[in-house]
């Protein structure tokens, strides 16, 4: 089964973004900066991120003692180093005489040197310095007996309306579709509007000066910025796969970043990890719903890579200092949030940052040790004891999360679904519908992987696809496959409608050969204005039961050969089918075509779980639950987010991991507390 991220080390991981290059003059500092991260179980950080201008202050002048000073230091005092490449900020020197490094943005302004995160991901002098940088860190650090990861970059991600870029674009293109510009006329139905191109030559990036009309356009540069950044990340990533084949390598992604798919970038580096700060303690919502928001991302993460656990790269103990309101991570929470995430699958807990700077734009973002300095503080206290427990937790790394779930979430479907001028642009929701999908498998304590729509479906049983909008080659195929199998399908309004490059299909949605999957084809869809509501309400003889409440959009379909569960309850269409299933080889397929309220998408779901033998765990309001396993136990978590006292139960006997008391039957859970159950299997 899963094996652990670092053998060298063997513990979970616990610690953090270190930046001792804004602290060379206060040696007194770095020394008391060891004696606190023993104190904190502190037994990795992060060297290098951004400091690029201390370690090549000017063109070829190398400054690399003092990481080598502080890297054995840390290493001499059990601290071990994940090391970054400084792509992800540039010094002056550098924009000053390769200019071409800047972006430029969608007006065609090419910026001024400053910010960071913010290169042309084709400029070819920018990739050749950073490989110079990187065949440097390779040979002075690769050996080093306290290096275990290269981190690149740092959250890596800029699109770049630059001549490079636009010629890198139709260079892509080109290749794309086999130097035919008929071919991208038909594919992007550039007639319209008498949009068609002569040749490659004419074509620019899409923006709001120009061309922003056509969806295949529109789309086709989005998986080019994404395929540019793949590019930029393997000009560093095999540096290191040349130099160091031993040394994994990693690059921090972000929660939902819109600009990027991360599946392609996953493929290039050999374990995930992810930056998280969600808003904890808002007045909008309970903790718990924060968490599940929080959740919905740790399995996104984990499920880039299967097979291993994933790494929280960066999190903050107490504020950020970007948020709208930045609050105080209440007593108690920053506990809850690292046992959600060993319970999501992560195997490390790090945070951004180590240290408060002085000066600058971090200057009050939230770090482990404060201006004030010193450890007799709230939240080192909270470090200190989350420390403590994760040196106790060992047992854990490696342990796998196996779903027999999955919900499709898929990035180019999202930029497709986003870019469509259909449906109402406030409420279209995509991200937000699959998170509701993913909360009700949360609230009834099943895991699930969230996958690309061209993921294999094999390890799954049941496959929940929202809005599954636009059907990538092979996917339509795949899913029907998946039902023939005996697997359980649950697809909604807004299914099949275009192929990759944005076509409709013709005769039919969903397109593809879904319309005989699911027996049925979607002839309308009525756009909802916000407080008007429908509702579904399930027949007689449907296994389900109940009317339930409808927004946003009501699909109108005619069924072929599907039962009939739901039929509309209002309008026009009242009396006309709303939820139907049909039985293919050994599975069932199932379509919503209504965005149906919370309630009802629980109920089809129980169904489902109870159909396919899934087990649900009756877990408290409030209360998360996840499991992790090895070939020999099996570790269950409960994390409660409430204020109360809330009682779970367990059929299976099983020991508390962390003070060894037997777990059975019936057990209270304190307030804001947590419990990780130990069962043999
Ligand atoms: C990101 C960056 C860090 C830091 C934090 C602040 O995640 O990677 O360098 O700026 O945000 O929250
Ligand atoms: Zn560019």
């Amino acid at each position: 089964m899963g094996k652990k991220l670092f053998p060298k080390i063997d513990q979970i991981l616990h610690g953090g973004d270190y930046n001792p290059e804004q602290w060379l003059d206060r040696p007194d500092i770095l020394e008391e900066d060891i004696r606190l991260m023993k104190q904190a179980h502190v037994n990795v950080v992060t060297l290098g991120v951004f400091s690029w201008s201390v370690t090549e202050p000017s063109e070829g002048e190398y400054h690399f003692e003092w990481l080598k000073e502080i890297m054995d230091n840390l290493y001499a005092n059990g601290i071990y180093t994940i090391l970054a490449t400084p792509s992800g900020a540039r010094p002056a020197w550098l924009d000053e005489k390769y200019p071409d490094a800047i972006r430029t943005s969608s007006k065609g302004v090419h910026h001024l040197h400053g910010q960071r995160h913010n290169n042309c991901m084709s400029s070819q002098n920018y990739k050749t310095l950073v490989r110079k940088m990187d065949h440097q860190l390779a040979d002075r650090f690769g050996s080093h007996p306290g290096l275990i990861l290269w981190h690149i970059d740092n959250e890596i991600g800029s699109e770049c309306f630059c001549q490079q870029c636009r010629s890198r674009f139709q260079m892509y293109l080109k290749e794309k579709y086999d130097n035919d510009i008929d071919k991208l006329n038909h594919a992007w139905w550039t007639t319209f509007w008498s949009h068609r191109f002569n040749n490659f030559e004419q074509i620019d990036p899409p923006t709001s000066l120009g061309e922003k009309s056509i969806h295949g356009l529109n789309l086709d540069w989005k998986r080019f910025t994404t395929w540019n950044t793949v590019e930029f990340l393997i000009n560093e990533v095999s540096v290191f796969r040349e130099k160091t084949p031993d040394i994994p390598i990693t690059t921090n992604f972000m929660h939902l970043y819109p600009a990027l798919d991360y599946t392609k970038l996953a493929k290039e580096i050999d374990v995930i990890s992810w930056d998280s700060y969600p808003r904890w303690n808002t007045a909008e919502e309970s903790l718990y719903d924060t968490a599940l928001g929080n959740a919905f991302d740790h399995v996104m993460m984990r499920s880039f890579k299967k097979d291993r656990p994933f790494m929280l790269m960066e999190s903050v103990p107490s504020l950020v200092n970007w948020h709208d309101f930045n609050k105080l991570k209440r007593p108690g929470v920053h506990k809850l949030s690292t046992v959600q995430t060993l319970a999501c699958g992560g195997d490390t807990v790090q945070y951004f940052q180590w240290r408060k700077g002085r000066g600058s734009y971090e200057q009050y973002h939230g770090a482990v040790i404060d201006h004030l300095g010193r450890s007799d503080t709230r939240v080192f206290r909270d470090v200190e004891e989350v420390g403590a427990m994760l040196a106790g937790l060992s047992e854990l790394q490696g342990t796998l999360t196996l779903p027999r779930a999955a919900l499709i979430y898929d990035q180019e479907n999202k930029w497709a679904v986003e870019d469509a001028a259909a449906l109402s642009k406030k409420t279209k929701n995509y991200p937000e519908t699959c998170m509701r999908i993913f909360n009700i498998f949360e609230r009834n304590g099943v895991d699930l992987d969230i996958i690309s729509s061209e993921e294999d479906y094999s390890p799954y049983d049941v496959i929940v696809a929202p809005m599954l909008y636009m059907l990538k080659d092979g996917v339509a195929q795949a899913l029907t496959d998946f039902v023939k199998r005996g697997g359980q399908l649950v697809a909604t309004y807004f299914t099949g409608y275009v192929n990759e490059t944005t076509l409709c299909y013709l005769g039919g949605f969903p397109g593809d050969g879904l319309m005989e999957l699911f027996g049925l084809y979607a002839e309308e869809i009525d756009t909802l204005y916000p407080k008007e509501r429908n509702g579904v309400c399930f027949t007689g003889n449907s296994p389900i039961q109940g009317t339930y409440s409808v927004k946003d959009y009501c699909e109108l379909i005619q069924v072929q050969d599907a039962q009939v569960l739901a039929e509309y309850t209002e309008d026009f269409y009242k009396g006309t089918p709303a939820v139907t299933v049909k039985e293919s080889g050994k599975g069932k397929a199932y379509y919503v075509a209504a965005r149906a309220d919370e309630d009802c998408m629980e109920h089809i779901l129980l169904q489902i779980w109870e159909e396919q033998k899934i087990p649900l765990q009756k877990l408290p309001v409030g209360v998360e639950y996840h499991k992790r396993e090895n070939e020999t136990y099996s570790y269950e978590f409960y994390i409660n987010y409430t204020e109360e006292l809330q009682t779970i139960s367990r059929e299976t006997k099983g020991i508390d991991c962390l003070t060894g008391a037997v777990v059975e039957g019936e057990y209270q859970m304190e307030p804001m507390s947590s419990l990780i159950v130990k069962c043999k299997k």
